[in-house]
């Protein structure tokens, strides 16, 4: 432990006659400096900081309130339910405004259980939000990633999973709906492996399914636990089976169902290797676990391993260095912007993870895009759906910070040191359309409201190059429409929108400039800007954009900013 003795004297002792006080009174700074320090090493183990990704209806909103109610965070299910948008064509903007509102009490959900304190950070199902969850994913040290026995592995989860891999996130996987018919469990393990890549050890292993589901076989605890619907999964219907020919099993759950546990049971030991969690936790390696979160039958299995065995938090890159979260020094970076849903209050909320040091309220921390020092005196921390005034944070947590338009997502606040974080990547937007000004006596306010929706993550703004018209990208259509509604009755602007037709925008470097140049005179006109003034090339189509790669064997063309 590093102390700086040079302010390690308080004004109090400057005048003290007494050198023998003056140390008893320096060695009882120490100690209280020891102290805080053990303090924070304690809270940082604590933190479980995590994120439910799945394919929208795999039951992840379902799982979330179980595990709150596991927590006591709340205390009745439903209260997690109002957060989601409506699925299906009825989708607008509408719903997303009604969303917008309750989602910030959604954002974080902070719960205790086992003594751990636990961070389940909201990501939204909807795809068309899919660059939300992506910016998400960079702020938490694990994930669960929840399939649907009977869909497998999905498209959407198939995207997270991928990013979540880009960053070696350790991954549990929960395979829910186990009361309902669907594969069969091997099957679905060889699909979670071809699909989405990563290798698995089951552990827990279901007793049937649908009308036949009798339970599920812990693996790693030899425990039988017996399905009961009413939800609630009591220690009557545990069994410890540490042998499974036990005749016991054939009592209570059948001859047959007994006789092909065992035999799964046995293939699983042949086939799979035992759980190694320093492989899991470098990503390499995902324990899986079988259930119904509606029944919350299973969950419990799922929350005991993963306080078990999920990472606190973890060290992070900057583009200056790696930070440890042990570290003295308070970093943190910005996430995720959420605009007040109420136009006549601007304030927007930003949502810092904190990952070295201590986070205080009404102390100086610097903004290192702006070279600025900013200090918030009501910095927010979620429980649930209850928003509580922080005085301090840890790594791990999320802090909600009132902001009157400082921030832009990927920001970093630390307390002096010069560090930036990496790794809140744009990926390719999926729609393009022209966007015009509507009204050119509000120029400025359009101009304005783009740029701070811009700022929040709503969509990614493109200038061309030689026309410098904008262009708006986004992963789905339905951020047209909000960002339509959102202009008109925030900024008082209004827009129109041309169809355009471009697959992809890729961002391009090259190593040697003159090469760059050249390639950049040739295709003027399909040269773009993105919000940072990186070089973008927007390709036409996928045949256009293979011929330009293959005509420019120099360039190189990315898909994410982060390259
Ligand atoms: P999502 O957040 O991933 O989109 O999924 P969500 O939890 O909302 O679950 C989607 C649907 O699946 C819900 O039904 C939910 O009740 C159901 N579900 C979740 N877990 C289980 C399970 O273990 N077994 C079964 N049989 N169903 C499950 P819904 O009809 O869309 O909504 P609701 O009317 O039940 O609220």
């Amino acid at each position: 432990m590093v102390y700086q003795t040079q302010s390690v004297e308080p004004k109090c002792l400057q005048n003290k006659e007494s050198h023998g006080l003056k140390t008893i009174l320096l060695q009882s700074v120490f100690l209280d400096e020891d102290f805080i320090q053990m303090g924070r090493k304690e809270e940082i183990e604590k933190r479980r900081t995590f994120g439910i990704i799945s394919h929208p209806d795999a039951g992840k909103t379902t799982l979330t309130e179980k595990l709150l109610l596991f927590g006591g965070a709340i205390q009745v299910a439903g209260a997690v339910k109002s957060n989601k948008i409506k699925k299906g064509a009825t989708s607008d903007f509408m719903d997303i405004e009604r969303q917008r509102g309750i989602s910030v009490a959604t954002s974080v959900m902070a719960f205790d259980y086992r003594d751990r304190k636990i961070n389940i950070l909201d990501t939204p199902g909807h795809k068309d939000f899919a660059e939300d969850t992506y910016r998400t994913l960079t702020a938490v040290d694990s994930v669960i990633v929840v399939i649907d026995v009977a869909k497998g592995v999905e498209e959407q989860t198939e995207n997270l999973v991928k990013v979540c891999k880009m960053r070696k996130t350790p991954i549990i996987v929960f395979i829910n709906k186990l009361d309902r018919e669907g594969k069969d469990g091997f099957d679905l393990l060889d699909e979670v492996e071809q699909k989405l890549g990563i290798n698995v050890v089951p552990q827990s292993w279901p007793i049937g399914m649908g009308q036949r589901f009798q339970g599920v076989y812990n693996l790693y605890e030899k425990k039988l636990c017996i399905f009961s619907a009413h939800g609630k999964q009591t220690e009557e219907e545990t069994m410890t089976f540490t042998d499974l020919s036990d005749p016991q099993l054939d009592e209570i759950v059948g001859e047959r169902a007994a006789d092909t546990l065992r035999e799964e049971v046995e293939m699983i030991s042949e086939v799979y290797p035992d759980l190694d969690v320093s492989e899991y936790l470098k990503g390499e390696i995902s324990p899986v676990f079988f259930g119904s979160a509606i029944n919350n039958f299973g969950v419990k299995e799922l929350l005991d391993c993963f306080v078990e065995i999920a990472p606190s938090p973890l060290p992070r890159d900057t583009e200056e260095r790696t930070v440890d979260p042990y570290e003295d020094g308070f970093t943190g970076f910005v996430f995720k912007i959420h605009a007040n849903i109420d136009p006549k209050h601007r304030d927007r909320i930003a949502f810092l993870r904190v990952c070295s040091g201590t986070f205080e309220r009404n102390t100086n921390y610097q903004h290192q895009r702006l070279e600025r020092k900013l200090k918030f005196s009501n910095p927010t921390s979620f429980m649930a759906a209850r928003k509580e005034v922080v005085d301090e944070a840890f790594p791990g947590d999320i802090v909600g910070l009132y902001d009157s338009g400082n921030f832009k997502i990927g920001d970093t606040l630390t307390d002096g040191e010069s560090l930036n974080y990496k790794g809140i990547p744009s990926f390719s937007p999926e729609q393009f359309r022209f966007v015009n000004n509507a009204n050119p006596l509000k120029t400025k306010q359009l101009n304005k409201g783009l740029a701070q929706l811009m700022d929040e993550g709503v969509a990614q703004l493109f200038t061309m190059e030689q026309s410098q018209r904008k262009i708006i990208g986004t992963v789905g259509a339905l951020q047209f429409d909000v960002i339509q509604y959102r202009l008109e009755h925030e900024y008082g602007a209004s827009c129109t929108y041309e169809p355009l037709r471009i697959h992809k925008a890729c961002w391009v470097s090259c190593d040697d400039p003159k090469v760059l140049k050249e390639f950049i005179d040739r295709r003027k006109k399909d040269i773009a800007h993105d919000k940072d003034g990186k070089l973008v090339y927007m390709a036409e189509s996928q045949w256009g954009l293979k011929t330009v790669q293959e005509n420019h064997p120099e360039v190189e063309f990315h898909f994410t900013s982060e390259f």
